[in-house]
């Protein structure tokens, strides 16, 4: 049966774009296929966490995942860390990996403007990190955001670069994927880029987010002064507006703003109102499973220890067979 992987890293509580650009997908995928999901544990290190949040915030993750609907006895929910096979084909994989290309990166660039100062190895080569991740189970399709598509094209020529090498078919090589669509990108509240903790935290909704909170960050969005002309093309923070509203509202709510976009008639403290609204129905449930979830540490160490078995299981089968196609043999 077809692979399906996929990963976050434990930076504390998962916000909107982890939910439409990913773990949606995850919640449909896990009733087809074979399905890994973990919590990127190692590839957090780059950022040098201290050991406790560290291990809480793999427990909050491991917690939201549960709460939006990955069910352990369909899918395989492990911690990155404790399948150390990951790190021995990292290392292999690393071997093939130029340093040149790893410096084109756009999301390791990004890293080295904001932090000049934590230029690390493991910066460098978090593409391969990612790449043995996938290659480790030799997934197919990777639910992931637009964000990720550059690290997927990597994986790809890794794995062509090891088949070739060793004259093999072993790799497949995997795709990105979203439900009938390309991958998507959750906008920011505040009018630029992606929903994103590190690009501001009044500008992110989290699935923990209690009603009032989220009420104010949604009313204070970015807006403009309103459009002046029929039909004429949005500003990128009011298509943001509507990306979101898309993501949670009914179809015909949308499209009673877009007609009222449309002839100027929109009133943007309506319409915030009532994506808050709409938000606060779709948040609600998950924020109150995390909650309950949260309180149950006996399962979620089950559910962990049974992850990580079955991982390991199918990650030491693919590690046997690559020493062995890379010639180390047992005398
Ligand atoms: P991470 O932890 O930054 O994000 C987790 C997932 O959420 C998606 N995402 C978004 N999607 C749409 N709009 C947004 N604003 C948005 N913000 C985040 C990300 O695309 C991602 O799917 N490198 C990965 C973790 C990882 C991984 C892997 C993923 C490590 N190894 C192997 C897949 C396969 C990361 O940092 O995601």
């Amino acid at each position: 049966m077809e692979v399906i992987l996929s990963g976050m890293r434990p930076t504390g509580n998962l916000h909107l774009g982890n939910y439409f650009g990913a773990l949606k997908n995850y919640i449909s995928l896990q009733e087809l296929y074979n399905c890994y999901f973990f919590i990127a544990d190692y590839h957090l290190l780059t950022t040098h966490p201290n050991p406790e949040d560290l291990q809480q915030n793999v427990k909050t993750i491991l917690c939201q995942y549960i709460a939006c609907g990955l069910n352990p006895e369909k899918a395989t929910i492990y911690v990155q860390s404790s399948v150390p096979e990951v790190a021995e084909l990292y290392m292999y994989l690393n071997m093939l990996t130029y340093v040149g290309e790893l410096q084109r990166v756009a999301a390791f660039k990004e890293k080295v403007r904001q932090n000049p100062n934590n230029v690390n190895a493991g910066l460098l080569t978090y593409p391969t990190l990612m790449a043995a991740d996938i290659l480790i189970h030799k997934a197919t399709k990777v639910p992931v955001g637009k964000d990720q598509q550059q690290h997927l094209e990597m994986t790809r020529d890794f794995a062509e670069r090891f088949n070739k090498m060793y004259k093999t078919d072993y790799f497949p090589l995997p795709v990105g994927f979203n439900f009938g669509d390309d991958l998507i990108k959750i906008p920011s509240l505040d009018g630029n880029g992606k929903m994103s903790k590190s690009y501001g935290e009044q500008a992110t909704i989290y699935l923990t987010d209690e009603p009032s909170v989220l009420k104010k960050k949604i009313m204070r969005a970015k807006t403009d002064s309103g459009p002046t002309e029929k039909n004429q093309t949005k500003p990128q923070e009011i298509e943001n507006l509507f990306t979101l509203m898309r993501s949670v509202s009914k179809p015909e709510v949308v499209q009673q703003f877009e007609d009222s976009y449309n002839d100027c008639t929109i009133r943007y403290g309506d319409m915030k109102k009532q994506l808050a609204e709409d938000m606060e129905i779709f948040i609600a449930p998950i924020r109150e499973k995390i909650k309950e979830i949260s309180a149950n540490e006996e399962y979620l160490k089950k559910v962990v220890n049974l992850g990580s078995e079955k991982a390991r299981e199918s990650a030491s089968k693919t590690i046997k067979e690559v020493r062995e196609i890379i010639g180390f043999k047992n005398f």
